[in-house]
């Protein structure tokens, strides 16, 4: 029988080098914090309670990082990531086993968790290590001539040949939970940065011949941690690319895999195409066939098979229907709703609004707070005066109604189905289906006008 698991995940430091008012753990990597990765892979293993360890900014932390199965402890000052994992174990039941983690090592994968966490179930304590190319700045291990870790060396503490070391400490480690709690107590900041060190407790488990096991990972950018901008930007692209290459496995064409941002869940159907500098935000569903042009920005929003969004695109919160046609230079806003065969030109603003089968607004329009029915024309410069200052009002438009260019309909208004708009028109009353209204200041011509001419 396995003992209970625990998890820890230090999450009270600043940051210092982000140079940021935002905690480090809450930057966001493909839109969600930092720290919530490392959740989500501690919520893997299925453990009793995850606890997390704040201190700068610690109620913004929280509410970025509430969820039921957390429990919040606060340390302050800052005083190193053994101090941190000290405070979280008293808070914490003394039995089964506890596996610690830092909230800046986004990409750690819960199969390594687990394999760290089942090397505590043998009474051992558990690294989770990797050997890299720079270890710059990382916590060296340091083996002895049989190759047993003996201890954890930090950068700024080590001697020239630990240095040389290339195996690092990538900041996962797990033991039984009453002997960690020993070890935290015995803790002492006498080294460079006089802090309490989470790592120094592998040197207290050698010494008392408590076996420690290093479990390596192979994929050293599954270990990155988060220090500053420019690694937060390194690790931003080695996800996204991971993001991408999982929909051109399962059968989407992206034209160009490092000029895509999906922030939250891509799903895609077959043969979709997504050409280069598109971001997609929250949960974006795009139909079989459908192809997005470059530089759009699509945020929970649902497009359907064999519809074409064109360039320069922004949609947020609006569903789209097969075989439109959107853009260039489209914007829908929250609510609105497409049937199939839309036409939605350029520099077309739509919010709040349900166009019917086969209607085409093509240039320069506003439709807010209105239903058009089916196959409706919306000509250029047209616009639904859906504000008077004080509330918003609905636009109903009927089936096969042709509304001209320039044409202002004052909202609440209705426009019955057939009917006919002339241009330039500002509608302020029912214009009644299937006859032609004109609401516009009748053409005159002076035949005795003469063109003014420059005196002298
Ligand atoms: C740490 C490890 C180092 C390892 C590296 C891997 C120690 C002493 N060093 O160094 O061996 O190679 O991670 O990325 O453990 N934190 C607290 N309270 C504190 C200090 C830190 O909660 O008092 C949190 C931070 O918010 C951060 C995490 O612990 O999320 C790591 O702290 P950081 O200062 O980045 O440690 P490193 O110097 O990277
Ligand atoms: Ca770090």
């Amino acid at each position: 029988m396995a003992s209970p698991l625990d998890v820890v995940i230090l999450a009270a430091g600043q940051g210092k080098r982000m140079h940021s008012a935002l905690p480090k753990v809450l930057h966001c990597l493909a839109g969600t914090p930092l720290a919530a990765y490392v959740l989500t892979a501690a919520r893997a293993l299925s453990p009793r309670a995850i606890a997390v360890v704040v201190g700068h900014e610690a109620d913004t932390v929280e509410r970025a990082l509430a969820a039921p199965d957390v429990i919040f402890v606060r340390q302050d000052p800052p005083r190193g990531t053994g101090d941190a994992a000290r405070l979280a174990l008293d808070a914490l039941p003394p039995d089964g086993v506890t596996l610690v983690g830092l909230g800046d090592v986004p990409l750690v994968p819960s199969e390594a968790l687990a394999s760290v966490a089942e090397i505590a179930q043998a009474s051992r304590v558990g690294l989770l290590t990797a050997r890299v190319r720079n270890p710059f700045g990382l916590g060296r291990i340091v083996r002895g001539p049989a190759g047993d870790v003996q201890a954890i060396v930090e950068e700024r503490d080590a001697a020239p040949e630990e240095r040389a070391v290339n195996e690092i400490n990538t900041g996962f480690i797990a033991a039984p939970t009453s002997l960690l709690k020993l070890w935290l107590s015995r803790l002492s900041p006498h080294n460079a940065q006089g802090e309490f060190y989470l790592t120094d407790i592998v040197a207290m488990a050698v010494a008392e011949g408590v076996g420690v096991e290093a479990h390596v990972v192979n994929d050293e950018v599954s270990v990155l941690g988060v220090n500053d901008r420019a690694q937060l930007a390194k690790l931003e692209r080695i996800l996204q690319r991971r993001k991408a290459t999982t929909l051109m496995l399962a059968g989407t064409t992206i034209v160009d895999p490092d000029r895509i941002d999906i922030r939250g869940d891509l799903q895609c159907g077959r043969d979709v195409t997504i050409d280069v500098g598109c971001v997609f935000e929250g949960s974006v569903r795009l139909g079989e066939r459908a192809h997005v042009g470059p530089y759009c920005v699509l945020r929970d929003c649902a497009v359907g098979d064999d519809t074409r969004v064109d360039a320069f695109c922004h949609v947020d919160s609006a569903t789209i229907g097969r075989h439109c046609r959107i853009g260039p230079y489209a914007r829908l806003r929250p609510g609105t709703e497409l049937a199939e065969d839309v036409h939605i030109g350029n520099f077309v603003e739509v919010k709040a609004s349900t166009l019917g089968a086969g209607s085409k607004a093509n240039h320069l329009a506003y439709v807010g707070d209105a239903v058009l029915g089916s196959r409706v024309n919306y000509g250029a410069g047209s616009i639904t005066a859906n504000y008077d200052g004080a509330n918003k009002h609905r636009s109903i438009i009927g089936d096969d109604v042709h509304v001209g260019s320039n044409c202002v309909l004052v909202a609440p208004i209705t426009i019955g189905a057939g009917a006919t708009i002339g241009g330039g028109s500002t509608v302020v009353k029912e214009a009644p289906a299937g006859q032609l209204t004109l609401a516009r200041a009748a053409q005159v011509s002076n035949p005795r006008w003469k063109r003014p001419r420059k005196k002298g």
